[in-house]
């Protein structure tokens, strides 16, 4: 009898072999092919070692096949492949229309800010750059006294989001929003975030295949990678209450953004999960920005 965890071993030496690109949920060959293992055979990751001895059926085990060789030949990221990625303990469905859920401010959310925030007064929250609202939707699920203002350019990103808003029963808390960064967006929020694209235009062309499936329009952001991020510097100074904070995601360039913005304070917290680069700025800080309001 095929078990769960004989076919787990076949599909890590697969996907091992073809020397696939991780990053779209997680990190190895091993915990890859468990994805895919037990999302086919409708197992719970949490229960994994005792899951491991559970049989699998000859038409389990060609789903499974067929899905690790479209893994291998056209490098599709496993949670586009499933339809479903999760985040912040949740799961969101996903499709080419938005970037796949990844970001390290989901151990920020799931800590309500905390220390840099006080969360208990907490009441709105707009998120730049939705995608499939996984930001939104878990600061909601975090903060069941706010309002979240979600905005994002892509028609398409925000027709996933408003699924999963759906999904999650969010629509009487998360307000979506199809416009320019915060373009429109009136009154004062506790807390701004956004992970918005951040990848220098040059870049693009070096990133694994895999990135080539989802829209560019969550990837690129000008020369440097810090339009985007200029972009809301500035805007968001108006729109934060004085206690309010920034959260704002550059990844690898947040080197780049010290450089370009040497009067701002931020704070870089360090994640247990992986992942680097997630500014922290207080209204305070933001105000002086040379150029603001
Ligand atoms: C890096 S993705 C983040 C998606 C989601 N928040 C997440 O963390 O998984 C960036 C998102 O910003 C959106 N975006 C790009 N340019 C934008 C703009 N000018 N105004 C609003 N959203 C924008 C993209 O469509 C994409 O959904």
């Amino acid at each position: 009898m095929l078990t769960a965890g004989a076919m787990v071993a076949v599909v890590e030496q697969l996907f091992a072999d073809a020397k696939l690109h991780y990053g779209h949920g997680t990190s190895n060959a091993r915990d890859e092919a468990a994805a895919l293992v037990f999302h086919v055979l409708g197992l719970d990751h949490g229960a994994a070692p005792a899951n491991y001895v559970e049989p699998v059926s000859d038409q389990q085990r060609i789903e499974v096949l067929e899905l690790s060789e479209r893994r291998m030949q056209e490098r599709i990221p496993l949670p586009y492949l499933l339809g479903q990625a999760w985040f912040a303990g949740m799961t969101f469905v996903v499709d080419g229309r938005v970037l796949i859920p990844r970001s390290p401010i989901a151990e920020l959310i799931e800590a309500r800010f905390e220390p840099w925030l006080k969360a208990d007064r907490v009441r709105s929250i707009v998120e730049i750059g939705t995608g499939s609202a996984c930001i939104a939707i878990s600061c909601a699920r975090a903060f069941p006294e706010a309002r979240v203002v979600a905005t994002d350019i892509s028609a398409a990103a925000l027709t996933v989001a408003r699924i999963n808003v759906a999904k999650h029963g969010a629509e009487g808390q998360v307000q979506l929003l199809e416009t320019d960064h915060l373009d429109g967006i009136q009154g004062t929020y506790d807390l701004i975030i956004a992970n918005p694209p951040y990848v220098p235009r040059e870049e693009m062309a070096a990133l694994a295949a895999e990135y080539r499936h989802e829209p560019e329009l969550g990837l690129v952001s000008g020369a440097d990678g810090l339009d985007s991020a200029r972009r809301i510097l500035q805007d968001a100074s108006g729109l934060l209450d004085a206690d309010g904070l920034l959260v704002l995601e550059v990844g690898a360039q947040w080197h780049a953004l010290e450089e370009a913005f040497p009067e701002l304070a931020f704070t870089w917290p360090e994640f247990e999960h992986g992942g680097i680069g997630v500014a922290l700025v207080h209204a305070a800080d933001l105000h002086g920005l040379a150029g603001c309001d």
